[in-house]
């Protein structure tokens, strides 16, 4: 039996005149890793906004894990505790101890004690290598590690799907693996992903699927293999002729 965690039918979302996402199906299933990818204004991130309703979608539908945050009667608070994002710039409390970053959503959103929220929020520093960065401002840390705070922050909400938006373009490129390793970790745990990437090595070893977005559709999608190693469309080529080898130019492209 198929169990889809996220399902987008017929997703639409303008802005004013701009119409950013023209009708995106897309199913999610249990476990499954989804990269996206695609040039600068395709609208990876609106459709990553759209699904967890940080953007409200003008047409069309979303489904996560069987509750339609479409639905105007739907619970948006209590849909969206399901659902952990990742941003590029890690948005960390910078007033805050590194625990205090991870137990306050855990303690105002779903109401947990002190206590217990302090033993999750432990967990997941443990499980992206910083346990002992509980007592650190976020200051002290590098980029590296404040984007592993963020994943461990959202991971202590116990989440059902995660979202990443370009979780490591923000960073120097000593520090991405770091990043990239706990993803892959994550993906390895049974974690639903849904990744926008600029990072094709990580895309090809870690996805069961990726899509290419280009002018707020889907182009093309199927496995990695396929996708990024033998493209059927013209302007997937393009792209990935841009993205892994950043001095190719074409004549249509534009400068990014
Ligand atoms: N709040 C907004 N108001 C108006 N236009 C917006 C808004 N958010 C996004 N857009 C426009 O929607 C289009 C898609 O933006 P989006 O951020 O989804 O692209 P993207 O694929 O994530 O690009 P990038 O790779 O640069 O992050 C762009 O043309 C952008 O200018
Ligand atoms: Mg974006």
């Amino acid at each position: 039996m198929s169990d889809v965690v996220i399902e987008l039918s017929g997703l639409g979302k303008s802005f004013g005149s701009l119409e950013v996402l023209r009708g995106i199906d897309l199913q999610v299933e249990r476990g499954e890793v989804v990269c996206i990818i695609g040039p600068s204004g395709s609208g990876k991130s609106t459709l990553l906004r759209c699904v967890n309703l940080l953007e409200e979608p003008t047409a069309g539908k979303v489904v996560v894990d069987g509750t339609e945050l479409t639905d105007p009667d739907t619970d948006l608070d209590g849909a969206r505790r399901h659902v952990g994002m990742v941003f590029q710039q890690f948005n960390l409390f910078s007033h805050l101890h590194v625990l205090d970053n991870l137990t306050i959503a855990q303690r105002k959103v779903l109401g947990r004690d002190k206590k217990t929220a302090e033993k999750v929020a432990r967990e997941n520093l443990d499980r992206v290598g910083l346990a002992e960065k509980a007592d650190a401002m976020p200051a002290q840390l590098s980029g590296g590690q404040q984007q592993r705070v963020a994943i461990a922050r959202a991971l202590s909400m116990n989440p059902r799907v995660m979202l990443f938006d370009e979780p490591t373009s923000a960073l120097d490129p000593e520090l991405v693996g770091d990043v990239l390793g706990v993803m892959r970790q994550l993906a390895d745990e049974g974690m639903t992903m849904l990744v926008v990437t600029h990072e094709m090595q990580f895309a090809r070893e870690v996805a069961d699927r990726v899509l290419f977005m280009d002018g707020g559709v889907i182009v093309e999608q199927g496995p990695p293999s396929e996708v990024i190693g033998n493209p059927k469309e013209e302007r997937t080529r393009t792209f990935l002729a841009r993205v892994l080898d950043p001095t190719h130019t074409h004549p249509e492209a534009p400068a990014e």
